[in-house]
């Protein structure tokens, strides 16, 4: 089978996982052939640690005739702009999170790709690990029974002391909900299917934030969105979610995510990641007990991508971490902050397919039986 030709645009922070994933778990799907960054001095340190991968502009980058899927990792307030090129280049585009700023951009990015019949896909992927997949698994087998509820935390104090530019994690686009709400919604709606209506209340705590991590130590940032979110979520299937998201608090012993159903309840591993542990308590039982793992979990970011790319190989074949999915969790994630401005339940205008299950037992690098 020959590789679907990528490129990369946006060669920061994350790409390098991408670069890894993409050329030694997934080259006998992906060819990753091209990457391209603002900056000329990021995509040339990248091309020069990945033999094969060559630095370009992005221009350039969207002119070569031979790449199929863009790999849009830029900042999110570039996430539009640069997706839309793509498409208008004939490439389709796969992109890190959220989708787009605004669900207006949203929409016009997935009426283009519907018009020009190309596939938006996007992260997060961490829904097809090996933990999440397991989660899947044990509540569509029955064994929690009917879901009643689920519980999701992420409060953090920012990321201003790690990351070298986290302006963008303070702007519009970014905070707690928009930064990682992705992960725990796309979970929960992998698990429990789409969201009906949300309610919630947001807040800004903290005007500015102060960098902390060395290359710009000690400047000042303005804060544009709310940092502390909590969310309550009524998912079409009856069940009553709850999500709170912060990047206000110092501290806490609260899980990543559980979900209770009518005959036990199942502890889901943190959806920042592909792994476990998974752990269940059914009705009676009087501890947890860890699960063994259904699927493979040695994988990470550019799964998704693989997968896109398995579904132009194989056309008819749907894609797990596709553009509409990425759409309804956007939706939700406003949804709630209008919910907090007007003091109301606000009700979805989008909806989605829960993305079908990998079957269990493959091997790492494998997406299709
Ligand atoms: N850093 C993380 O741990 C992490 C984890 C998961 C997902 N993400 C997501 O990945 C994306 C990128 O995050 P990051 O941490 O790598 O950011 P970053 O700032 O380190 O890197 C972004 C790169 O994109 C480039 N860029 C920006 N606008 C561009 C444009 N219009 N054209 C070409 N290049 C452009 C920048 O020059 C920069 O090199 C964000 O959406 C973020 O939410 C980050």
């Amino acid at each position: 089978m020959d590789g679907i030709k990528v490129g990369i645009v946006g060669c920061g922070n994350i790409s390098g996982i991408y670069f890894r994933m993409m050329r030694e778990v997934y080259g006998h799907i992906l060819d990753l052939a091209a990457c391209a960054d603002l900056d000329p001095q990021r995509a040339r340190a990248k091309a020069a640690e990945n033999p094969g991968v060559k630095a370009m502009t992005v221009g350039k980058l969207l002119k070569d005739p031979g790449i199929r899927i863009v790999v849009n990792l830029t900042i999110p307030k570039a996430h539009y702009a640069v997706a839309m090129k793509a498409l208008k280049a004939g490439k389709h585009v796969y992109g890190e999170k959220p989708l787009t700023v605004t669900r207006a951009q949203g929409r016009r990015l997935l009426a283009l790709a519907k018009e020009k019949n190309l596939l938006v896909g996007n992260a997060p992927d961490t829904f097809m690990g090996g933990g999440i997949q397991t989660c899947r698994k044990l509540i569509d087998d029955g064994l929690i029974g009917d879901p009643v509820g689920a519980t999701a935390f992420m409060m953090c104090h920012g990321h201003e002391s790690w990351h070298p530019d986290p302006e963008f994690y303070y702007e519009k686009g970014g905070g707690p909900m928009f930064d990682m709400g992705p992960y725990y919604l796309t979970a929960l709606v992998n698990l429990l299917g789409p969201v009906r209506r949300v309610t919630g209340s947001a807040r800004i705590s903290f005007p500015t934030r102060t960098i902390t991590s060395a290359k710009k130590h000690g400047k000042v940032v303005p804060v544009e969105v709310p940092t502390h979110v909590a969310a309550v979520m009524d998912f079409a299937n009856g069940a009553i979610g709850t999500l709170v998201t912060s990047f206000d608090v110092w501290a806490h012993d609260l899980p990543c995510i559980q979900v209770y159903g009518s005959k036990g309840s199942l502890q889901v591993p943190d959806p920042n990641g592909f792994g476990g542990p998974v752990k269940m308590r059914l009705q009676g039982e009087r501890e947890w007990k860890e699960v063994a793992l259904t699927h493979v979990a040695d994988i990470n970011r550019g799964t998704g991508v693989a997968d896109m790319a398995c579904a132009l190989l194989r056309p008819g074949r749907p894609h797990r971490a596709s553009g509409a999915l990425a759409f309804h969790v956007l939706d939700i994630m406003h949804a709630v902050h209008e919910a907090s401005l007007k003091g109301r339940h606000v009700m979805l205008g989008s909806s989605c397919a829960r993305p079908p299950a990998l079957p269990a037992g493959l091997a790492r690098g494998a997406l299709d039986p």
